[in-house]
Formats: structure tokens, C-alpha cells, sequence
């Protein structure tokens, strides 16, 4: 079938429904297609809070937001994207607060803030409190707030649809997806004048993840596809609290309510490596110091985790500001955290790089402001770039529904002052995703996908996670090029139409090679540690050779290339922003 809007938004999360709202307020048409039920989306499992310096606990400054943001991210953050997102936060949280955000409440009946990693008063001098939390379902709240708004507003959803290609014209311009409906296996065009992938993270190419099932990257792999690059891959986060062995995020907004990191001798061990705000330090010094433990021996009976203790924190807090955490702890791991440490380590939580944007959310072809026509992208699938190296805990949903506002209202504008015409669509625009599907359905006495992505992210998880060096990230190169063609041969056994979750495991499988070289590639190509990227064999920061974005092209059969792209400074008017060592 053929459908027809002014915009099509890929994926449900909150950058996506953010920015369908705001079109749709802007006088769009706007559809949401997205693989699952829009309140299944991974934005729902987010917890801790939202950053915004709205003051309601202590002083706080959108610019001490933007500082730490800039420091967070190891000086590799574009900071005329990074001044828009601190200075537009608060007033997005109130317009979120308007729209129904059931926020908690702190005595005043202001919006409760707590603190969180890296967020600090005064360029540095303490923790501060500006994460905006719903107890500890902060991203659940958002979700559904703005699902509903979005279906009052009229918003078109088509839930369970999977994206299976980009359309675009002969020049380039992107002009529609083609989507497969899962219940009834048939495919489907839409044709639109704006597209905007906001199809979140991938996590699942790791084999210990805080992301959902759904979390495979799927918008990456098809901007790839269409010659488009992809920027800073080589910057994965590993959020420090996972439940150990699970990789069940427990929020950073425990040890923002009081929450200690203990090694194997009950020793605070943060209070070493980062002395002034210990364990509210950044999640990319946090886990690289919970692996420094766990390698010299002091992870709890020489076992690969360390405790997160909370047990002095009190049952009261536990039960009203962290009901959720301490719900896991006791159904998935026995251990009820009023009395008894967590067993945590890190886990893979966020992918800092994504499809280019400028702070529209507009796609770049490369370097800045050649933009692909038709395209935009927000949310964790972008790279607008707000966190560099390393994000802030918080920083996401703050992102997601800045970058999320700023590209439905651009969408709608544009719409108002270029028109709706759309750009005719290509002969057939379902073939070449036809063709995929049915090349799949026909393979026979392939390996099937579960084992061939058990062993991609058991490579990705050996070589690229947490600390890595030359060899590691050859040898999971190597890894990917025989992974490559044994996804291309797996085989699955339901042959049918109707649910077929089998044939897109396959197709989703094909996707986590293609953007899982690009995170390897790109980190075995940056011969320095900055941020999350921590090289054993290149253990310092490199300002002179590195401090430069990364754009990665892949031709899909395992060659690729590089550029690199400037970062944007704004330390003449801002000397504050300037690179330091980053000390905390
Ligand atoms: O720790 C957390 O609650 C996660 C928040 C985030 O990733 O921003």
C-alpha cells in the first residue's frame, strides 16, 4: 500500500513523539511508524531524570550545565549545540510539566531534583542537584505523557511497522521508508516530504546491555546504506550500575540519593579516583575505575563485580524515590537493598555517536551544513553532537526532547515556507527490500541467528567495550568479516508471513555488523583515550592529533573510509570551555 504525509517519523520513543508533536502543532501531517507499540519504546525504561538547571533545589545555571556537559564529554561536544540544549532545557521540562509529566514533587510543590554524575555548582566546585526525576521511571512518564498528547493531537501512529529502507531520489533527497507491516508480512511505501529517523540505540551488538531487545540499531545500518556516514561510532557508553551478569540498569540517581561504590574490602574506592564528587563522577570514569578494581583483584571474592551499597540510604527513600531499582534488585537477584549491597558492573548503555545533524536535526552528507534534503534525525540515532565522548547520565532524554521540539517545529516550518510538494518516488520503491526478504526466506542450511549474534557481541563485548588496544580491535575486525558473511547465510525456519520475527531477526542481525564495524573501525583508527574511548595502548588524550569528530562510509561488503569534521568551539567568547585535563 501507499501512504501519503507531509512527515514521516521512524521510531516512537521521546525524540520521535516529541517531534511529532511539535510538527503536528506546526500544521503538519505527521505519521509515526515505528517497529514496536510506541508505549514499548526504550525511552520508557530510562530512570534517574532529566537534566535541567531549573533551580528548584539549590542555585543552579543553564551555563554550569553547558560546562559540565563540554567537560563531560572530554572537549570533543560541539558547543554552540551544547549552549542551545542547557539553555532550552528548563523551559522544555515546564512545557513537558504543562503537558501532564506527573514529575515528583519536593516540599515546595517545585519539580524534585537530585543529583547526578558530572552535574556540578560552580564550574566544578560540588555536586549539584538538576536531574528533574518521576520517582525513578522519569523516561516512563515522559512516554506516555506524550504519547497521549500525540494521539489527542491527531498524530497517525502505525505501530508494529518495520523500517526496511530509506527512498530516495536520484540526488539524494530522501522522500519516504519502505516498512513492513509484522502482522501481515506485506510491505509498504511512505512517501513524505520530510523523513526523521528517531530509531534510537544498539546496545544488543554487546553481549551485557541496559537496552531493550529492540535496541538494534536498525536506523544506523539504513543511513549506511543510503552513502550516508556516520559519526564518533567509536564512543560507546557503559553505564557503571548494571545488576551484575544481567546488565539491568540501576540509576545513577541511587548514588544520587546517597548510593557508595564498595570493592571487595568495603574500601569507597571512588573517593581515589575522583576525590571532590566520588561516586557522582562521570559514567566513563566510574567504569573504567570498577574495571581497575576488578583487574587488580578487589572485585567482591575476585569475581568480575563490585557492590553498590545503599543499605544506609533507608527504606523510606528506597521505597518513594527508587521504587523501581530496588524492585529488580529483589526480583532478579534476591537482594533486597534496604539491608544488603547490589552485586553491579558495567553495562552498554548508550551510543554517543549516530547519523550527523546540525542542531536542527538536520542530516549532513559530511561536513557542515551540506545537508541530505528530506532528512532529519534525533535522538540517541543522532549526532547532533551534545556528548562527544561521554554523556552525562541525564543528558539523553534532555537531548531527546530539545533536538526532539527543535526538529518537529523545523519540519512543520519548512513545510509552511517550501510547500508540501513532495519529490517524485523511484519505479518500484519496494524492490530492493523484496528482494532482500525473499533472498533471506530462500537460504537454506545456514547457522541460525541466535548463535551468529551470540558470537558478534561476545566479540564486541572482548574488543571493543570498556578498555581496548590495537590487538583487541583487530582481532574483532577480524571477527566482523567472517561475522558478515556468516549473517548473510543464516538461515530461518519460519517461512510464513504473519509475525515472522524469525526473518527480522535475520535482517537486524545484517544491521549490527554493519554499524558494529564502524565502532570498531573507528576505535582502532583513534590512537588515543578520550572519554569512553579508553586505549591501554594510547592511554592519554590527544588534543593535537584528536580533537576531531569522526565520519565513517562503509560500501556494505566490509570496505570503508574516514574523514574527520571539526568540532565547534565557542572558547573566544567562552574561555571556560577551553580543553583542561578533566579532573573531578
Ligand atoms: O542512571 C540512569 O538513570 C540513566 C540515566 C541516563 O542514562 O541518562
Amino acid at each position: 500500500m501507499l501512504f501519503n504525509h507531509d512527515v514521516v517519523i521512524v521510531g516512537a520513543g521521546g525524540a520521535g513523539l516529541m517531534a511529532a508533536l511539535y510538527a503536528k502543532e506546526g500544521g503538519a501531517d505527521v505519521a509515526v511508524v515505528s517497529k514496536l507499540h510506541p508505549l514499548r519504546s526504550h525511552t520508557g525504561a530510562a530512570q534517574g531524570g532529566i537534566g535541567a538547571a531549573l533551580a528548584n533545589e539549590e542555585e543552579d545555571h543553564w551555563m554550569w550545565h553547558a560546562f559540565d556537559t563540554i567537560k563531560g564529554s572530554d572537549y570533543i561536544g560541539d558547543q554552540d549545540a551544547i549552549l542551545i540544549m542547557c539553555q532550552d532545557a528548563p523551559r522544555t521540562i515546564i512545557e513537558l510539566e504543562h503537558y501532564g509529566v506527573p514529575f515528583s514533587r519536593n516540599k515546595q510543590g517545585l519539580i524534585s531534583q537530585r543529583r547526578f554524575g558530572g552535574h556540578t555548582r560552580n564550574y566544578g566546585e560540588s555536586a549539584v542537584r538538576r536531574a528533574c526525576h518521576a520517582a525513578d521511571r522519569t523516561g516512563h512518564a515522559i512516554l506516555h505523557t506524550l504519547y497521549d498528547q500525540c494521539t489527542r493531537k491527531g498524530v497517525r501512529f502505525y505501530d508494529e511497522f518495520q523500517v526496511l529502507d530509506l527512498l530516495q531520489t536520484p540526488d539524494g533527497t530522501v522522500n519516504g521508508v519502505v516498512a513492513y507491516e509484522i502482522l501481515s508480512g506485506d510491505l509498504h511505501t511512505f512517501h513524505a516530504k520530510h523523513v526523521c529517523f528517531a530509531t534510537g540505540g544498539y546496545g544488543r551488538a554487546f553481549q551485557t546491555t541496559s537496552n531493550a531487545h529492540a535496541g538494534t540499531g536498525d536506523g544506523l545500518a539504513l543511513t549506511l546504506r543510503a552513502g550516508i556516514p556516520l559519526e564518533d561510532m567509536e564512543f560507546v557508553q557503559f553505564h557503571p550500575t548494571g545488576l551484575y551478569r544481567l546488565g539491568i540498569l540501576i540509576t545513577e540517581g541511587a548514588r544520587g540519593e546517597g548510593g557508595i561504590l564498595r570493592n571487595n574490602s568495603g574500601e569507597r574506592f571512588m573517593e581515589r579516583y575522583a576525590p571532590t564528587v566520588k561516586d557522582l563522577a562521570p559514567r566513563d570514569l566510574i567504569s573504567q575505575a570498577i574495571y581497575k578494581e576488578i583487574r587488580e583483584g578487589r572485585g567482591i571474592n575476585g569475581e568480575p563485580y563490585v557492590y553498590l551499597d545503599m543499605t544506609h540510604v533507608g527504606a523510606d527513600i528506597l521505597e518513594k524515590k527508587l521504587p523501581e531499582i530496588t524492585t529488580f534488585s529483589r526480583t532478579y537477584l534476591g537482594v533486597d537493598p534496604v539491608t544488603q549491597p547490589i552485586p553491579i558492573a558495567p553495562t552498554c548503555h548508550y551510543a554517543m555517536g549516530g547519523i550527523p545533524t546540525d542542531y536542527n536535526g538536520q542530516v549532513e552528507k559530511g561536513q557542515r551544513g551540506d545537508f541530505v534534503q528530506g532528512f532529519y534525525a534525533a535522538g540517541e540515532c543522532a549526532c547532533v553532537s551534545i556528548h562527544g565522548a561521554n554523556r552525562l547520565g541525564t543528558n539523553s532524554l534532555t537531548d531527546l526532547v530539545v533536538f526532539g521540539r527543535r526538529v518537529g517545529m523545523h519540519m512543520a516550518e519548512r513545510l509552511r515556507t517550501e510547500g508540501r510538494t513532495k519529490e517524485p518516488l523511484i519505479a518500484d520503491p519496494e524492490k530492493r527490500t523484496r528482494e532482500m526478504l525473499d533472498g533471506i526466506l530462500a537460504r537454506q542450511d545456514g547457522e541460525n541467528v541466535a548463535t551468529v549474534r551470540a558470537d558478534l557481541q561476545d566479540s564486541m563485548m572482548k574488543g571493543v567495550s570498556v578498555f581496548r588496544t590495537d590487538e583487541t580491535l583487530t582481532e574483532a575486525l577480524s571477527d566482523l568479516k567472517t561475522l558478515r558473511a556468516r549473517a548473510r547465510a543464516t538461515t530461518v525456519r519460519d517461512k510464513g508471513k504473519r509475525f515472522n520475527t524469525d526473518l527480522l531477526d535475520a535482517v537486524e542481525l545484517q544491521h549490527m555488523v554493519e554499524y558494529a564495524e564502524a565502532i570498531a573501525a573507528g576505535a582502532l583508527r583513534r590512537t588515543e583515550s578520550r572519554g569512553a574511548h579508553s586505549r591501554d595502548d594510547y592511554p592519554s588524550r590527544d588534543d593535537a592529533a584528536w580533537l576531531k569528530h569522526t565520519l565513517y562510509w562503509s560500501n556494505g561488503e566490509g570496505e570503508y573510509r574516514f574523514a574527520d569534521k571539526p568540532v565547534t568551539m565557542k572558547t573566544d567568547e567562552f574561555p571556560q570551555f577551553k580543553p583542561k585535563e578533566r579532573k573531578y
